[in-house]
């Protein structure tokens, strides 16, 4: 038994995600920690809102409450959406958390101490038309580095390019578009990422079999020097972690906060420590996750992202940890994600383009959006969500292939034999070939799961389901039973098997309807089929099962119609 370590991107507080976001981090780092604990290991699975910077100020300020307010709301809102999705975090955190405020404080002082910290006078843009200093991301211009006219001032959506507000070509305001902008001094700190450019060199050159995706966008950053250039690690804000508390090593600090970068990822440690204190458990129970002088070394540790994301994950953070010169467990495994689009075009917060978790919600259960979702993760390029696909998906995979299998053996059963497992009748060369075939999906399949391979693992799955499918075709009890109907009794008895260990290797893509069949088969051994010839015997002969009702419903072609109407014009 391992110990794993997983975490998703924390999902910024200032709105609802929309399903391209889900499916870059959340949903993913769901899968991976659900089968993960199926195969009987310790996992840790934490994610939490983003709650400090800019956009949650102006959010706040555009819905008319104080910050904190707002952000309180939005936690709980996300929560909600987050659980109608089955994500199955062991915390769900908030990096306004006074665990995350001490955390943050704690490291900024460590690197402080190393002489990786220390206040410069900046030059910051500070905008008449609005009457304040614009943080950097409420500058916009032309990248310099692709020529994308909206790139912000602290990143180029298109390339990805970290960028200071300085190098936008014809910068302007993005909240009043005032292009009467002006440069100013004011102090702030800056974090020397650069004198730990060798060491973070190193360490992602020794890090073993990191996706391509992730170790080109690392490497890029550090190789052409823009990741690791020293950047500013304050702001100035009122909502954030202090700059100047007690014991800071440094001073006239007032009045500024942590860069949101900066704290967000500490985030991820303190959560686990929120995480021991809402379980009333000691410091240890958390620290043995994340100190590797206190039981962290054979932890496994997997983060979950975007690939917007993973600079950020590879130098920024990594920087932070390492600076500290404190035995933090460093990630052993990036799983980075290409975007998701919508019908032709971006998913987009701003634009209120595409589905968004509250509304994917309201029009089905969270099960049918995982699987397609996670069906076509945004793995090796970036995917497309249209209602065509997704209508095709779940009317093949789910509602044909096995939402059928299901309702045609449990209710052929309940007609012939009664809502019991029969008796009688032995197993063939059929069901020999049949095991020796699942067999070998399994494998693969766990294969696929254990790498991470998302889309993989779900064309495996759906495969196992279509050998059932395949044999319950071919074995045809329905005319099996008039001449022989013991055989006919050990053919269903196999497949309200089959069905069960289908429950349980479905259960980390569709866990709501996974739970169903089993609450139905009444049965609560989730144990996985480490010989498939055994687990298709759990369910012993007279063993009382209900039929279940409908599993999927098919979505049809009006419904589709009406969606795809209905999310055309945005929010
Ligand atoms: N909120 C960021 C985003 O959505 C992700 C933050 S990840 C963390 O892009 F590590 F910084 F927390
Ligand atoms: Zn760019």
């Amino acid at each position: 038994m391992a110990r794993i370590l997983i975490t998703s991107a924390l999902p910024y507080i200032n709105g609802i995600k929309h399903l391209g976001n889900l499916v870059g981090s959340q949903l993913p780092a769901d899968l991976y920690a659900r089968y993960m604990r199926a195969r009987g290991h310790e996992v840790m699975f934490i994610c939490a809102t983003d709650e400090h910077g800019t956009p949650a100020e102006i959010a706040a300020a555009k819905a008319g409450q104080p910050v904190a307010e707002y952000c309180a709301e939005m936690h709980n809102v996300q929560a909600e959406l987050a659980r109608g999705f089955g994500l199955s975090f062991d915390h769900f955190g908030r990096s306004s958390s006074p665990r995350n405020h001490a955390l943050t404080q704690h490291f900024a002082e460590r690197l402080g101490d190393a002489g990786l910290i220390e206040p410069v006078s900046e030059k910051q843009v500070y905008s008449h038309g609005d009457g304040r200093f614009l943080p950097d991301r409420y500058i916009e211009g032309t990248c310099p580095n692709c020529g994308y006219e909206r790139a912000r001032g602290d990143q180029c959506e298109n390339c990805t390019k970290q960028l200071t507000p300085l190098e936008l070509i014809d910068p302007r305001s993005a909240i009043s578009g005032a292009t009467d902008l002006e440069v100013r001094e004011t102090r702030h700190l800056h974090l020397r990422q650069s004198k730990l450019r060798d060491t973070l060199d190193d360490w992602i050159d020794s890090q073993q079999g990191w996706p391509v995706l992730t170790t080109s966008i690392a490497k890029k950053w550090l190789h052409d020097g823009d990741g690791l250039q020293d950047r500013g690690i304050t702001r100035d804000l009122d909502w954030g972690v202090p700059v100047q508390f007690e014991g800071a090593p440094w001073q006239g600090m007032e009045g500024k906060v942590f860069y949101v970068w900066f704290d967000a990822p500490i985030e991820y440690i303190a959560a686990t420590a929120e995480w021991a204190d809402s379980e009333g458990l000691d410091e240890a129970a958390w620290r043995r996750w994340w100190r590797t002088d206190e039981g962290a070394d054979d932890v496994r540790y997997v983060q979950f992202m975007g690939k917007d994301n993973v600079p950020f994950h590879t130098l920024s953070f990594p920087a932070t940890l390492i600076g500290s010169g404190e035995p933090w467990k460093m990630v052993d495994y990036i799983k980075s994600f290409n975007y998701l689009n919508y019908d032709g075009g971006q998913f987009s917060t701003s634009l209120g383009r595409g589905v968004f978790m509250d509304q994917a919600l309201d029009i089905l259960p969270g099960d049918y959006w995982r699987w397609w979702l996670l069906s076509h993760a945004p793995e090796n390029s970036d995917a497309e969500f249209t209602w065509e696909n997704f209508q095709a998906s779940v009317n093949k995979d789910l509602a044909d292939v096995l939402g059928n299998l299901v309702s045609r053996v449990t209710k052929f059963c309940r007609s012939k034999f009664g809502e019991v497992v029969p008796e009688g009748g032995a197993n063939g060369p059929r069901e020999a070939q049949l095991v020796e075939n699942l067999a070998t999906r399994l494998r693969a399949y766990e294969r696929h799961m254990e790498a991470m391979e998302v889309r993989k693992s779900a064309a495996e799955l759906r495969a196992l389901w279509v050998l059932g499918n395949e044999y319950l075709q071919e074995a045809a009890p329905w005319s099996t039973f008039k001449t022989d109907p013991d055989q006919a009794a050990a053919q269903i008895r196999l497949s309200l098997n089959l069905i069960r260990l289908y429950a349980v290797v479905s259960q980390p893509f569709i866990p709501a309807a996974s739970a169903r069949i089993m609450a139905d088969l009444g049965c609560e051994d989730w144990s996985w089929p480490k010989d498939i010839a055994t687990s298709l015997q759990v369910l012993a002969p007279g063993h009382a099962f209900t039929v279940p009702e409908v599993l999927f419903a098919k979505i049809s072609d009006e419904r589709r119609a009406e969606w795809e109407e209905q999310f055309a014009g945005g929010r």
